[in-house]
């Protein structure tokens, strides 16, 4: 799994998705650039959400609230106090771990042992190897598994109680148990705040002090009441948008997946306080479906109910897909509670309220949000459809299967030689399917070399023109993911790419 996401890596660059960020000077930590194709998917998963939240649902509209916000938006929202990660540094080597992180690094280091176990068995039994049995029946693996359990249930007990000299000794116990860092000498844990300060306005003594937002949703709670009475929403109602958060997230790792700047995808649904339990369960199910229909496979999601909550939580759950690196978090969401209106109510001084007509009362609405990073989304349908499959003729071809109404160019169009008029048709073609769709133009190399390039690119389909064409304007168009050919007519062609990329 480590070599296919090393190919997830060194592909997205190959083919022109994601660069490292100021790649000739070395490039920044945890930052990326998208490139020609990583901008045109990730537009169009913006689209496929914004579409399914915003213009599938009456009640929910969407809005662009500034990076930028008044400095007493973080203090109301807890962010200046509460969002923090548990650091320590390694006095020897001056390095710096995030303590939770370096102690799940010391538990996929026991995790290795267990792996190790395995690969000897299998070679002990050969064919009559049960994996599944061998793991709950082995003594030592599950002395291994029990010990995992254990580190991470004290980690989690003491980061709740932010006992972090707790976690410090954890980590001193680790070291000695199996050492990873290769020294014993460590600082205090502190707790670090994520936000990235700046400053707004030029002179030193009037400058005031600002955050880039480490979330969206803050825009959309300050905004609740010009949305509410200029679009005369009734609750239940949504607020959504997309936009840039970020984080100065201390261990930079895992590519696109933990980002410093990333972008968010966030829908806050304002409800009757009460009903968060109902709504909870309907937007969990809504979300899971909305990632079921792009065909990605049930088996590569779940949910992870959160014990430990967030400040502002009082029901939170992930869903989580898997992942190269195995099943992490890739959609957040949350019952909010009132807590963030009535927080701002307080520091504002403005009431945030709603009049409920039916009822003849205000209330400080409940919020349920749905939140999905948009890179992390990304890298699950990048890595998920990157695969190398094995041809009939012994040999192998790279294809990148993106479900279709996310591909960045839809149809490549490949006349078969560079001559006999072919290059004109195949423009003409172009020049008609483009108002519809991102199309490309393709006349290098022999046409085999042709189809594999796109298939790499991810092209759903590819479109010949051959000198048959000349004769009956008939094409042929090739599925990326059958190689099935079909005579069809030029005429045609629009209906039946947008048969597979219209949702
Ligand atoms: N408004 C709630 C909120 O921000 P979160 O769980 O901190 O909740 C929501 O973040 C989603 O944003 C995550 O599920 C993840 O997909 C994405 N995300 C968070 N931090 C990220 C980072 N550093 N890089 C990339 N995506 C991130």
């Amino acid at each position: 799994n480590d070599d296919q996401f090393k190919k997830v890596i060194s592909h997205a660059k190959e083919y022109g998705y994601v660069f490292q960020s100021s790649e000739i000077y070395d490039g920044l930590s945890a930052v990326y650039d998208y490139a020609q194709n990583g901008a045109e998917l990730k537009k169009n998963i913006r689209d496929y959400w914004w579409k399914a939240m915003v213009q599938m649902h009456d009640n929910i509209v969407g809005i662009d609230a500034a990076i930028f916000m008044h400095p007493t938006t973080w203090k109301a929202s807890g962010h200046v106090d509460a969002f923090n990660d548990p650091l320590i540094d390694n006095k020897d080597s001056k390095k710096r771990y995030r303590a939770d992180v370096l102690v799940e690094d010391y538990c996929a280091k026991i995790e290795a042992k267990i792996n190790k176990e395995v690969k000897k068995a299998e070679k002990r039994f050969g064919d009559a190897f049960n994996k599944e049995e061998f793991l709950s029946t082995n003594g030592r693996v599950l002395g291994y598994q029990e010990k995992i359990d254990t580190i991470l249930k004290r980690l989690g007990q003491s980061l709740e109680k932010e006992d972090l000299a707790d976690v410090k000794a954890l980590i001193e116990e680790l070291e000695i148990a199996c050492p990873l860092s290769g020294s014993r000498n460590w600082t205090d844990v502190k707790q670090f705040n994520l936000m990235f300060g700046t400053k707004l306005g030029a002179s030193a003594d009037s400058a005031m002090d600002l955050y880039l937002r480490p979330e969206t949703a803050q825009g959309i709670f300050v905004n609740f009441l010009n949305v509410q009475k200029t679009g005369r929403m009734k609750i239940p109602f949504g607020i959504a948008q997309t936009g840039k958060a970020f984080r100065n997230e201390i261990v930079a790792r895992q590519f696109i997946f933990r980002m410093r700047e990333f972008e968010q995808m966030e829908m806050q649904f304002f409800i009757k306080p009460g009903t968060q339990k109902k709504w909870f369960d309907y937007w969990k199910e809504t979300r899971l479906k909305w990632h079921l229909s792009l065909g990605m496979g049930e088996d590569n999601y779940r949910f992870h109910d959160h014990e430990k909550l967030a400040h502002y939580a009082d029901a939170a759950t992930d869903i989580e897909f898997n992942f190269p690196f195995g099943f992490k978090e890739l959609e957040g969401i949350h019952s909010r509670t009132d807590f963030d209106l009535k927080q701002h109510e307080e520091f504002s001084g403005k009431k945030l309220q709603y009049f409920d007509h039916e009822e003849k009362a205000s209330y400080t609405p409940y919020v349920l949000e749905t939140s999905i990073g948009l890179d992390r989304m990304f890298l699950a349908v990048f890595s998920k459809a990157l695969v190398e499959e094995e041809l009939e003729n012994n040999t192998t071809r790279t294809v990148l299967k993106l479900p279709a109404v996310l591909a960045p160019t839809k149809a490549a169009i490949l006349p078969l030689v560079k001559k006999d008029g072919l290059p004109d048709v195949a423009k003409k073609i172009v020049d008609d399917l483009k108002w519809d769709f991102n199309v490309d133009y393709d006349e290098k190399d022999a046409v085999g070399r042709r189809y594999r390039r796109q298939d790499a690119n991810g092209t759903p389909f590819c479109i010949t023109v051959d000198h048959d064409t000349l004769e009956d304007n008939t094409v042929t168009i090739r599925h990326r993911d059958t190689m099935e050919q079909k005579r069809v007519k030029i005429e045609d062609l629009k209906a039946i790419i947008k048969a597979e990329v219209d949702v």
